[in-house]
């Protein structure tokens, strides 16, 4: 299969992250007028012929989560029917977080989004970083993830001076990207031990011994939504007599005053991909998708 065989159809939600995997594969861009109702519902039409190709859906699930899904799923369920096979392409995947049942009674919510991307006749799908890959399995089709992470490497190799650097791992969850990281720009890491109350939310972290006093901390996390695991991070690392404190992320949902959060608890310096088009969305990791893709081939 050659890139010439997909059509890339951006959703709404991203347009400019499908435009440079057209722009690396040298594949056609799907016409598509789009436009919301003063209400907020949409309207979608498909202008291009995408008969029995193969159409990669660009639509990252970043807030408002639910507004995102339904226009996937919209777009999905025509491309489906037009007798297109539809790569659902989310560079963010929204519910991801709640893949499991950690409380009796608690919806699966990844497991629905799936079930209704399935019933829409999504065939695949491609996201990055993925909270926890166990995620994946929930899919009825064949779901992958991808990394950024040595992207984001890569930028901070070539930006940042790093002679004094920590890397820091704000909970064992993001243990194993923070080691690749680590590993890939040569400088030492530490693991801070996180718990989360999952029903009042309250977090907490306990130190690691681990001489921090002068370092530029740079706190790696698959995302950033209310900013809330990185504050308590500097917090820690604020007592620790660090110089300065860098927060990077794949994933800037930055909800509610984060970055103001942030800020506020010594935070200098945001770098993130774009998986979700913020201002902070430096480092464009599109490709690691398209290589993907090119695997498939
Ligand atoms: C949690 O397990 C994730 O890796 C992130 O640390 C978390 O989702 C970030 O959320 P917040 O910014 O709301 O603390």
């Amino acid at each position: 299969m050659s890139n010439q065989d997909f059509v890339i159809l951006p959703g709404p939600s991203s347009i400019s992250f499908a435009r440079s995997m057209a722009k690396q594969m040298g594949c056609d861009i799907a016409d598509l007028e789009f436009k919301e109702f003063p209400d907020g519902e949409n309207y979608f039409r498909i202008v291009s012929d995408v008969k029995g190709k193969r159409v990669l859906l660009v639509q990252t699930l970043s807030p408002p989560v639910d507004h995102h899904l339904v226009q996937l799923l919209l777009l999905a369920k025509k491309l489906s029917e037009t007798g297109a096979f539809v790569y659902a392409i989310c560079p963010y995947l929204g519910y991801a977080r709640q893949h499991r049942e950690y409380l009796s009674g608690e919806v699966v919510s990844l497991k629905v989004v799936g079930q209704l991307m399935a019933s829409m006749g999504v065939k695949r799908l491609v996201t990055v970083d993925i909270h926890n890959v166990e995620g994946l399995g929930l899919f009825t089709f064949p779901a992958f993830s991808v990394s950024a992470i040595p992207f984001l490497a890569d930028y901070t190799l070539s930006k940042e001076d790093l002679s004094e650097a920590v890397i820091v791992s704000p909970d064992f969850g993001s243990s194993a990207r923070v080691e690749t990281f680590a590993k890939l720009v040569n400088r030492p890491y530490c693991v801070f031990e996180k718990e989360r109350n999952r029903v009042t939310g309250e977090v907490k972290i306990k130190p690691p011994p681990l001489k921090l006093k002068g370092a530029t901390a740079y706190i790696v996390d698959d995302m950033i939504s209310t900013g809330g695991t990185i504050v308590k991070a500097a917090n820690v690392l604020n007592e620790y007599e660090v110089k300065e404190v860098i927060a990077i992320c794949v994933h800037p949902v930055l909800t509610i005053n984060s970055v103001e959060k942030m800020s506020k608890a010594g935070v200098s310096k945001l770098i993130a991909s774009n998986t979700i088009e913020t201002e902070y969305s430096k480092v464009d990791v599109s490709k690691a998708v398209v290589d993907h893709l090119k695997l498939l081939g």
